[in-house]
């Protein structure tokens, strides 16, 4: 469910873009033009606005925390409606530079928010983080890294699903598949592989295999 929404979300966001992109460039080279392609996609563009903010809403439900992020990108969006309609309608054009320039700022925003799920938090005080060390604890290493790195998501037993995670006590991946998930990601789950060592994933990936219920 969640999955298939995120891609709605993203499909309806790609077009939602467009949509305005054409605009804008009518509005600047031919009024007439506009008005035309104005009237001819009022039913898709009202859908997409719809489907755009419908999921946008749905997946912030869904989301492990509300951020202040969160509510400056659907702050920016309900700005921009109005400015748009006004700004198209009555071919202003400073409005509707303006609305395209806060749609577009919420993308970049939101593009800029994804990479930074998956920057590092250093939590190893008393933690042994030397794999060649004699003293060294794998699984001590990889559960202070999964409580501080994916619990917002995974919950620290990894049962809960926020933003669409998936239960990792019920999960079947082997240990191969798990490393490579946390690698490279998927859908909203971030991708590690440039904010962790191999070594750092291989502890998580340890840590992770044992909070299945049936080992
Ligand atoms: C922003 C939320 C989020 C964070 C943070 C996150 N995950 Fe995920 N995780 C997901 C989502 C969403 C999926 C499901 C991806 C899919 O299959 O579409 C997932 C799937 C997984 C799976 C696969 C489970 C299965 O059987 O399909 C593993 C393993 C996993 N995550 C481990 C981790 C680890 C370890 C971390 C921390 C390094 C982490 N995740 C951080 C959201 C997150």
């Amino acid at each position: 469910m969640y999955t298939g929404i995120y891609h709605t979300h993203k499909l309806a966001v790609i077009l939602f873009l467009l949509v305005y992109t054409i605009k804008l460039v009518l509005l600047f080279i031919n009024t007439d033009k506009l008005d035309n392609f104005s009237k001819k996609i009022k039913v898709p563009d009202m859908i997409i606005s719809f489907l755009f903010l419908a999921t946008g809403v749905y997946l912030a439900t869904q989301s492990a925390e509300i951020s202040t992020l969160l509510l400056v990108k659907f702050g920016l969006v309900l700005a921009s409606i109005p400015l748009a309609i006004i700004g198209f309608k009555k071919h202003k054009k400073s409005l509707a530079v303006l609305s395209v320039i806060l749609i577009f700022s919420v993308y970049g925003l939101a593009e800029r928010n994804r990479g930074m799920k998956a920057k590092k938090i250093t939590v190893s005080e008393g933690i042994n983080t030397n794999p060649s060390d004699a003293n060294y604890d794998e699984l001590a290493h990889g559960k202070v890294m999964f409580i501080s790195q994916c619990a917002m998501c995974h919950g620290s037993s990894g049962d809960q699903g926020l933003s669409g995670a998936k239960s990792l006590i019920t999960s079947t991946m082997k240990l191969e598949e798990v490393i490579n998930i946390i690698t490279k990601g998927k859908n909203s789950m971030p991708k590690y592989s440039k904010s962790f060592s191999e070594s750092e994933i291989k502890a998580i990936s340890a840590y992770v295999m044992t909070l299945r219920e049936v080992k």
